[in-house]
């Protein structure tokens, strides 16, 4: 793709990010990029008993293990256990193209989707002919719970914590909203894939969806959290009774991940539980204040997401105008996103804000934060 302004406009977030995957300064996509730590190093050592394992041990076993050990850190206890009940895909869009291919063949109105939002969840439903409604994020958090569920829906779909914004459904919220779509027989779909990094979304998702009775679907994602190389697993987890064909149209696309990646997530998720998640928080939140500390004294320059706690930062450029402010950082080699494209209702609100990935080395980030800074005082 030519980067371009006209281009750079109409492309989407996944062609943006590609141009940046072999620079050195790549702040860009929110895939995890940050060094592995000393524990995670020494797994990777294991890789050839872990090779062994996978080939050895039977595949529904492997899965058991991995979804158990990534869940339960995330203290999502009650998800479903039955056969069947967390599909494994090779990553978290994948299982977004299931839930949207099944969506499509079940038929009904449109689809309720919180904006802004990660752009190709909006782009997948719709590439299945979906017709979407937008629903604002405060709409979605606060007031009547009513209008968080539009009329006329089939399916309410919200990314919590949300990306970019990095805003998390409530407990108190959730139980609500779900209260709401099985009174109306409404799907309630989720995207967790940054639950990872925030504690406020690690209340038990799965019994308070079971709880309310309604049809649910719940996406999660191990590719956010560890620096793996992109060996990562989308789950793709329903309750009874969704109605919905997930399993079919999951057998039409995959028979299964691989094993190996399968035990790799049990490993790293293992250490996670044994103080890793904790100290991955703490590398996030001191580059977080590394970006804040860094551009804090630029003028017209803010942080809408005061209390985010997910891998990325987004930055509020007052009236600099974002696309030019990232060619002029691709010039200089450093790329980061412009929020135009989260925007997917009206793509105008995000023309003066970038989001900054958070999940680096804290040296590159340096870097591409003290360019951004000289690029802002310039401009
Ligand atoms: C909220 C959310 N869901 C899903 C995805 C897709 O992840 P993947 O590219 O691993 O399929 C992304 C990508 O950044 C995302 O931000």
């Amino acid at each position: 793709m030519s980067p371009s302004t006209p281009l750079l406009r109409e492309a989407n977030l996944t062609e943006i990010e590609s141009l940046a995957l072999s620079s050195q300064l790549n702040m860009a996509d929110g895939h995890a990029r940050q060094e592995l730590t000393e524990a995670q190093r020494s797994i990777i050592d294991e890789l050839p008993d872990l090779f062994g394992k996978a080939a050895a041990q039977p595949v529904d076993d492997l899965e058991r293990e991995a979804h158990g050990a990534y869940l339960h850190l995330l203290r999502q206890h009650s998800y479903p256990t039955g056969p069947g009940g967390v599909l494994t895909c090779y990553s978290s869009s994948v299982a977004m193209e299931i839930l949207s291919r099944s969506l499509a063949a079940s038929g009904g109105g449109p689809v309720a989707l919180v904006h802004p939002t990660f752009d190709n969840i909006p782009d997948l439903l719709r590439g299945n002919g979906l017709r979407l409604l937008p629903v604002e994020e405060d709409v979605l958090h606060h007031g009547p719970v009513g209008e968080a569920v539009p009329e006329a829906v089939r399916c309410l779909f919200v990314t919590t914590p949300n990306n970019p914004t990095g805003r998390v459904l409530a407990e108190e919220r959730l139980a609500a909203i779900a209260a709401e779509c099985a009174a109306r027989d409404v799907v309630l779909a989720l995207d967790t894939s940054f639950r990872g990094f925030d504690t406020r979304s690690h209340y038990d998702h799965y019994a308070v969806l079971r709880d309310s009775g309604c049809r649910w679907v719940v996406i999660e994602d191990t590719g956010k959290l560890w620096a793996t190389l992109d060996l990562k697993v989308g789950l793709l987890a329903y309750g009874d009774g969704v109605g919905l064909p997930l399993a079919k149209i999951h057998s039409d696309i995959l028979l299964g991940v691989s094993p190996f990646i399968l035990v790799l997530v049990t490993r790293f998720a293992e250490d996670a539980a044994a103080g890793g998640l904790t100290d991955l928080h703490r590398f996030v939140a001191d580059n977080r204040a590394l970006v804040r500390a860094t551009l804090a004294d630029v003028p017209g320059v803010s942080f809408p997401d005061v209390d985010a706690r997910v891998s990325v930062e987004r930055v509020d450029l007052g009236d600099r105008p974002c696309l030019d402010v990232w060619t002029r950082l691709r010039q200089g080699g450093v790329y980061v996103l412009p929020c135009g494209q989260f925007h997917w209702a009206d793509p105008a609100r995000g023309d003066r804000s970038l989001r900054i990935a958070l999940a680096r080395p804290p040296g590159a980030l340096d870097a591409a934060v003290r360019a951004l800074r000289a690029v802002l005082l310039d401009a």
